[in-house]
């Protein structure tokens, strides 16, 4: 099954139902998604459900041969729910009750809630988990929408239970913070409040555990409604929409009780959000940015989603046209719905499911797009997925195929929590850090998988570290087991600074890496704006690059190369990057914030170092993505430019997947557009 829409029988008069679920059949769509908000439709009153509207909708949608996905409904808990027990509402940082009227006004550690949340669930699965057209759950909806943290009373207990089953007593606690700093040290656990509201800085280890708490509220929450689903509804799949953007939560966690990682794919919200958190400040999108969105933005979105389980994901909602929560809501030209549901094929995702059939005529997506417009006309989107009809083939053939690069790049949620809080440099950001190597190997045209840090490296050639910020013993062994192996290893700035509790490493940095990368950090320098230090590799044919916002020294001790020298600034004449070999692999280590033309330089050492080579040249704004299953390797080639662009292909044995002609050595892409290789891979 590869398409679908996500459809909201309530917001229609029933006399209309079966008209939308032949409409949806007939243009090629195969499943639906409901009643992710319908609570108060399924539970109009405590404990009394109405489940005949929700049958018929079933049923009709199911005898236009649809299949169906539920979604459960406590992103939108009801009025009754909330009258009953305010105590659910959350508390932002503020310290403000929340209202309801909006959605996801909830918080994860209210046990009213727990407690109607596991009801509905039951509810639902009893009466549906077995029914043969349901293929599938989506949990609730984006969790951490809105606010991921609550610091109500609720939370604070459970947080104090939390840090009792952390720590285990309350000296611990003191130690990991680093108490003694400011009187803080805590003699009862009552004493130990969320830290929002406190006057100047919150103690850094004490609000990273905040997070580690909210995030771990919602994997729980989660999980209260998977173990629900696996025992109700026994072969269906689980999962929940994810978003690209979100940082609030530790998706890694997440998404593991789950069976994939969906996401929702809104291309031109990507560009408006993305461009300042991953870009900086001031960021202007390129001009064919309003509809496409930055290609680069999107597919560094795929390439995050695709790592959280390093499986397939669907795409369970895809923006159909224009949407409505944008500062602009850009009409996208004709083809780009087409164009951007190849590109999530491309990237990875095996179905696509567009948000959503029909604009609706009240409340807070008025302004949204569908495939249908306010009067049931056709809108763009619509045309656009009849015209899906053309790939069927070549996206089958994709589908449970593996995203599969050579070279990793290193994320993780709680560095990018801990980076953000003590930045030292009002630009530097992890995520922005990790979105300029993503670009700076997409320009060398070669793919890359975004994976957590614990993972197993073994598959990759060349893994990048932009700053592992929390480092503990494991972690160095688990990096030193994969370069002793054969691997190579780059480590960026500020890796290895604190402790997994957020404490420097008293040996100083990159602490727990001090013996792997065999080099010191003897001084750092947070460059503020218009400050900037030259690097000049020692090799790398004698390249140079201007260094901004972060600098270090570094201290190689005996038998480590030094690669890169400061030439000018304060750290002139001492080492900026190292290189040491390791059992059969190698590490480097890199004390400066990778700016695009220091990142390019690097990339270009590193493929070389590495032996990572690349079969294709592709042009900047178009994108190689790359998928592997059954001896057979599938590469989209995804243009993402307003131009028609020629993309070089070295001798290899390239098959267009639709046709099964070889392609030529250059073969031209028309503007916007996605085309499909194949070839067998060395192993099959
Ligand atoms: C998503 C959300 C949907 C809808 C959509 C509008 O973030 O899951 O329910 O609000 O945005 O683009
Ligand atoms: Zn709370």
């Amino acid at each position: 099954m590869l398409f679908g829409v996500d459809y909201y029988p309530e917001h229609w008069p029933e006399a209309r139902w079966a008209t939308d679920a032949a409409m949806m059949r007939e243009i090629g769509l195969e499943m639906v998604r409901i009643a992710e908000f319908a609570w108060s439709r399924m539970e109009p009153s405590a404990g009394q459900y109405d489940w005949g509207w929700l049958d018929r909708a079933i049923a009709t949608l199911t005898g236009a041969g649809l299949k169906v996905i539920l979604g459960t409904p406590t992103a939108a808990p009801p009025a009754w729910l909330v009258h009953a027990h305010p105590d659910i509402l959350p508390v932002d940082a503020e310290g403000r009750r929340r209202r309801h009227g909006g959605r996801r006004h909830v918080c994860a550690n209210a046990p009213a809630f727990q407690e109607v949340a596991a009801r509905i669930v039951t509810a639902m699965a009893e009466r549906y988990g077995g029914h043969d057209a349901l293929i599938g759950w989506q949990i609730d909806n984006e969790f951490g929408g809105g606010a991921a943290r609550c610091y109500c009373a609720h939370c604070a207990s459970a947080f104090r239970r939390w840090l009792r089953e952390r720590y285990g007593d309350l000296r611990a606690v003191n130690d990991a913070w680093g108490g003694v700093f400011w009187s803080q040290e805590y003699s009862q656990w009552q004493q130990i409040e969320p830290p929002n509201l406190v006057l100047g800085q919150p103690n850094p280890s004490h609000v990273l555990d905040y997070y580690r708490f909210s995030s771990d509220a919602w994997v729980t929450f989660q999980r209260n409604q998977v173990q629900v689903l696996r025992r109700l509804s026994p072969r269906r799949w689980i999962t929940h929409n994810f978003m690209g953007t979100l940082r609030s939560l530790d998706y890694y966690a997440l998404a593991a009780d789950l069976d994939f990682v969906s996401w929702d794919n809104y291309p031109t919200g990507n560009t408006e959000r993305g461009s300042a958190a991953l870009y900086g400040p001031g960021h202007i999108p390129p001009p064919h940015g309003y509809d496409v969105g930055d290609p680069a933005i999107t597919s560094f979105y795929h390439a995050l989603m695709v790592g959280l389980k390093e499986q397939p994901t669907w795409v369970m909602e895809q923006q159909p046209g224009y949407v409505n929560w944008g500062a602009y809501n850009p009409t996208p030209r004709p083809g780009v719905v087409r164009y951007w549901t190849l590109e999530d094929f491309a990237h990875g995702a095996d179905a696509v499911v567009f948000f959503r059939w029909r604009a609706c005529h009240y409340a807070q997506e008025q302004f949204h797009s569908g495939l249908l417009k306010h009067d049931a006309a056709p809108d763009q989107g619509y045309a656009e997925v009849i015209s899906l009809a053309d790939d069927r083939a070549v996206l089958e053939r994709l589908q449970g195929a593996r995203v599969r690069a050579d070279v990793a790049l290193l994320y993780s949620y709680e560095d990018d929590w801990a980076a953000e809080m003590q930045p030292h440099q009002a630009d530097f950001s992890l995520r922005r850090e990790v979105f300029a190597w993503f670009r700076a190997f997409q320009r060398a045209g070669i793919p890359v998988e975004i994976v957590q840090p614990s993972t197993d490296l073994a598959r990759f050639r060349l893994v990048v570290a932009p700053t592992l910020w929390l480092v503990d013993d494991a972690l160095a062994s688990h990096l030193r087991a994969y370069v002793e192996q054969g691997g190579t290893l780059l480590i960026g700035p500020r890796s290895g600074f604190k402790t997994p509790t957020n404490l420097v490493w008293p040996e100083g940095p990159p602490g727990a890496l001090t013996d792997l990368v065999g080099a010191q950090v003897t001084a750092f320098h947070s460059l503020p704006p218009g400050l900037s230090y030259d690097l000049g590799w020692a090799d790398n044919e004698g390249a140079t690059a201007s260094v901004v916002v972060w600098a270090e020294a570094l201290e190689p001790t005996t038998g480590v190369e030094t690669v890169a020298t400061w030439m000018s600034g304060l750290l002139a004449g001492q080492a900026a990057a190292t290189l040491r070999i390791v059992g059969g692999g190698q590490v480097a280590y890199l004390g400066a914030w990778p700016t695009d033309a220091l990142a390019d330089q690097a990339v270009a050492w590193l493929v070389h170092v590495a032996g990572v080579w690349e079969l294709i040249e592709a042009p900047i704004g178009v994108m190689v993505a790359r998928r592997v299953a059954d001896g057979q390797e599938y590469v989209g080639l995804i243009n993402g430019t307003d131009d028609e662009q020629a993309v070089a292909l070295y001798p290899a044995p390239l098959a267009d997947a639709a046709t099964g002609e070889t392609w030529p050595p250059s073969l031209t892409l028309p503007p916007r557009s996605v085309r499909f290789g194949v070839r067998p891979t060395e192993a099959g």
